[in-house]
């Protein structure tokens, strides 16, 4: 190991939703921070050099047949951790204390008194703070080892220390936004008690990306979509090894209005990047025809995209690198690394592509969070415009349209689809939001035009907030802009006569209607 990791902090996953939180407030903070399995073993963290150790939350209970542990090594009380609501309680255990089912469950926000300041409460000695709780278990007896920071009304520990050492467990969520002084907390336990020093810096890592992208051998080919990561990863590869980067966009005629334009305006020349565009939309098209079920539709998706691409590989050249704009979160969910990523790793088969093509797989951005993705464009010279796309999914509007896809229901989809986003940026929304759209399936509902009834497409609009996407809940827009939405999208899309708003969270609900 070693590398990357050293100097940083160490965040070992017990599955916790707020786990890639810890991770993302870590480098918020100039520190760089690795999302590791829980059962790493201690000897590979000692040797990775890294400056301290987070334990992360979890759905398991810490007394439960097959829950989940850290090695044993970790509560030597020697290097700095912090365990934090499941990972505090596994620490409460490995000293010697018990965990048991709560009384009283605590989720959301709750008072916690600071009993006593210092290190990871530094300053803090006395206060009363509002701290985001969420677990049904608690520490029911703290051996004498353990010094109580902090409590509330339900959690007599909310807050503990191994004596003399520099070790700390908290039930509370400081990583969350909503914990009075979280982020001080964070930043107290990363500076103060590991004395980590920054280490991690956009413009930094742009440059040694660079530097290590144009030691790269001949010539390297990259899909853009315009999308945020596409655009990242071809703009890096531009500056770094110029003339033997190819990009292709491939028209799939599933694509959101001015997708292509859109790509020929901002990548280009200036950015070191040329574009090659291919036109494969009646093949998609073609290949989608009959097809109603969302998860063949994804498969013939998938599918085109590969022949099209193997094909433009085959007749334009033998290319050595394929890059891909894979961010970090994809790299954890799919299992393909949880050690210390490197830059360059060298696969086949991603993304259904075909194992002959034999060509290395750069994936730039493969260390990188969306956001910080989003700043390593900003410092390209990415438009914001760019920067701040919503994300799209792979299989385009094919998702969006329920049922088969038809040129009708493309049409409207796509057409609605612009006017909800125009809209939102007018009213300084779409920023704000995760995804808006409109999708349209085989309904058709009775109008009045004129003074005619006629049958016409129903649309539904969808705005979501979220975090990460693995939930999220519609967004309370005023009334004023959904009204606008509506009246522009039955003026301006011929054949709609009705528009409805998408009220369902996910769960139950899934962002895209497919
Ligand atoms: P769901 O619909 O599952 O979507 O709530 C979660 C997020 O993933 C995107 N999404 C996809 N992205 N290929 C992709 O690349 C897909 O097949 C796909 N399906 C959904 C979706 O837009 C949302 O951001």
């Amino acid at each position: 190991m070693g590398g990357r990791l050293e100097g940083g902090i160490a965040v070992l996953d017990f599955g916790g939703q707020y786990a890639h939180l810890i991770c993302r407030r870590v480098r918020g903070l100039g520190v760089y921070g690795e999302l590791l399995p829980h059962d790493m073993e201690y000897g590979e963290l000692k040797k990775s050099g890294a400056a301290g150790i987070i334990l992360s939350g979890g759905p398991a209970s810490v007394y439960s047949d097959g829950a989940p542990t850290a090695d044993p090594g970790i509560f030597r009380g020697e290097l700095p951790l912090l365990g934090i609501c499941y990972g505090y309680q596994l620490m409460v255990m490995a000293y010697g204390g018990d965990v048991t089912k709560a009384e009283k469950r605590e989720y959301g926000r709750t008072r916690v008194t600071v009993l006593t300041g210092g290190g990871l409460l530094d300053n803090m000695e006395g206060e009363s703070l509002v701290c985001w709780m969420s677990h049904s278990d608690s520490a029911a007896r703290i051996p004498a080892t353990l010094d109580v920071l902090a409590s509330s009304d339900s959690s007599p520990y909310a807050a503990v220390r191994l004596a003399g050492a520099s070790q700390y467990g908290v039930q509370f969520h400081p990583e969350v936004s909503h914990t009075q002084n979280g982020l001080t907390m964070l930043s107290n336990f990363v500076f103060g008690v590991c004395k980590a020093e920054k280490n991690w810096d956009m413009n930094e890592f742009l440059g040694d990306s660079i530097r290590k992208l144009s030691l790269l051998e001949g010539s390297v080919l990259c899909a853009v979509s315009g999308g945020v990561d596409s655009s990242v990863t071809a703009a890096m590869l531009g500056r770094a090894i110029g003339s033997r980067l190819t990009c292709v966009f491939i028209e799939t005629g599933l694509l959101r209005e001015g997708e292509g334009e859109r790509v020929r305006r901002f990548l280009g020349p200036e950015l070191g990047v040329h574009v090659e565009f291919v036109d494969e939309s009646d093949r998609f098209l073609g290949a989608l025809k009959g097809i109603r079920d969302p998860e063949e539709k994804r498969r013939v998706v998938g599918k085109t995209f590969a022949d099209v691409f193997e094909e433009f590989a085959r007749t334009r050249g033998l290319f050595a690198h394929l890059a891909q704009g894979t961010l970090y979160p994809d790299v954890i969910e799919s299992g393909r690394s949880t050690g210390p990523a490197s830059l360059i790793k060298t696969h086949h088969n991603v993304g259904g592509l075909p194992a002959h093509l034999s060509m290395s797989v750069v994936e730039p951005l493969r260390q990188l969070y969306k956001d910080e993705a989003r700043e390593l464009g900003a410092l390209l010279g990415l438009p914001r415009e760019v920067l701040e796309r919503h994300p799209f999914p792979g299989p385009g509007l094919a998702v969006r349209v329920v049922g088969e896809v038809t040129e009708e229901k493309l049409r409207v989809c796509r057409g609605a689809s612009r006017i909800v986003e125009d809209q939102l940026r007018q009213e300084g929304v779409y920023e704000k939001v995760w995804q808006a759209f409109a999708y349209v399936g085989d309904d058709e509902v009775t109008g009045v035009l004129g003074d005619e009834r006629r049958l016409g497409h129903q649309v539904t609009v969808k705005v979501v907030e979220s975090v990460d996407a693995m939930t999220a809940d519609w967004s309370r827009l005023d009334p004023g802009i959904l009204e606008r939405i509506s009246s522009r999208i039955t003026n301006e899309v011929a054949g709609v006569v009705a528009v409805s708003y998408a009220i369902s969270s996910k769960p139950p609900a899934t962002i895209e209607p497919q």
